[in-house]
Parts: C-alpha cells; sequence; structure tokens
C-alpha cells in the first residue's frame, strides 16, 4: 500500500510539471500579480507546495483574482519550491532606490 502511495505521488508529481501547464502560470502570474506588487516580492521566496496555496489563499483574502489558479500554482512550485537555491538579492551598490 506504501508503495502504491508513493508511485502515486511521483505519478502526480510528473503530472503537474507539464511544461505547458508552467507557461500558462507564467503569464497568469503577470496578469494576475502585477497590479498590486512587483514580482520580485514573489520571486524571492522558496516555499513548499503547501506553502505557495497558502500564500494564494492569503493573496485572494486581499482580493487577487485567479482565472487559472492550479497554472499558477504549478509554475510557482516548478520555479520557486523549496527544493531551489535562494538567489541573493539584487542590490544597488551606492544605496540609491533600485529602478
Ligand atoms: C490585491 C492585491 C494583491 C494581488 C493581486 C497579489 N498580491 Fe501578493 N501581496 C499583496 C500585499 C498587500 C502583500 C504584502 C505587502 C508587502 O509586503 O508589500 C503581498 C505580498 C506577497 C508576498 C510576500 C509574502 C507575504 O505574504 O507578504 C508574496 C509571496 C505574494 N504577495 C505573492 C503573490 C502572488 C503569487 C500573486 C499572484 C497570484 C499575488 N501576490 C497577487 C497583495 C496582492
Amino acid at each position: 500500500m506504501r508503495t502504491l502511495l508513493v508511485l502515486l505521488a511521483l505519478t502526480t508529481a510528473a503530472v503537474a510539471a507539464d511544461p505547458a501547464v508552467i507557461e500558462k502560470g507564467r503569464q497568469e502570474e503577470q496578469r494576475t500579480c502585477l497590479p498590486c506588487h512587483s514580482l520580485r516580492i514573489i520571486h524571492s521566496n522558496r516555499l513548499s507546495r503547501a506553502g505557495w496555496n497558502k500564500e494564494l489563499d492569503k493573496m485572494a483574502g486581499w482580493g487577487t483574482k485567479y482565472s487559472d489558479r492550479e497554472a499558477i500554482l504549478e509554475y510557482l512550485v516548478a520555479n520557486f519550491g523549496d527544493d531551489k537555491p535562494v538567489t541573493p538579492p539584487d542590490m544597488t551598490t551606492d544605496g540609491s532606490a533600485k529602478k
């Protein structure tokens, strides 16, 4: 039974990583998230699937309207999952505000 569950989980992960869905999610992110803040605040995070799910719920509470929530979630997990290395923030060197 345990093996079956592991296999099921692996199959689901393989389906979830569909590049077309991830690309859709990337486009949806532009439309859905940019009205309120830059992408930097999103892309600097590394979260688990559960973490991104909670984050999307939190944004919904602030009025985010999703037309393809599932695709955005897959895109975020694939690119900014907690298994991905953290990139250092891109800073100006003279203390000036970032453009
Ligand atoms: C209705 C406005 C709104 C929309 C649309 C929105 N957000 Fe946010 N988001 C906020 C606010 C407000 C904050 C917190 C403000 C800040 O810290 O600048 C925030 C902060 C965040 C953070 C930083 C962590 C946190 O919880 O504070 C992440 C990650 C995030 N948003 C992800 C997203 C994603 C992904 C989308 C698109 C699916 C999205 N947001 C769309 C309002 C929004």
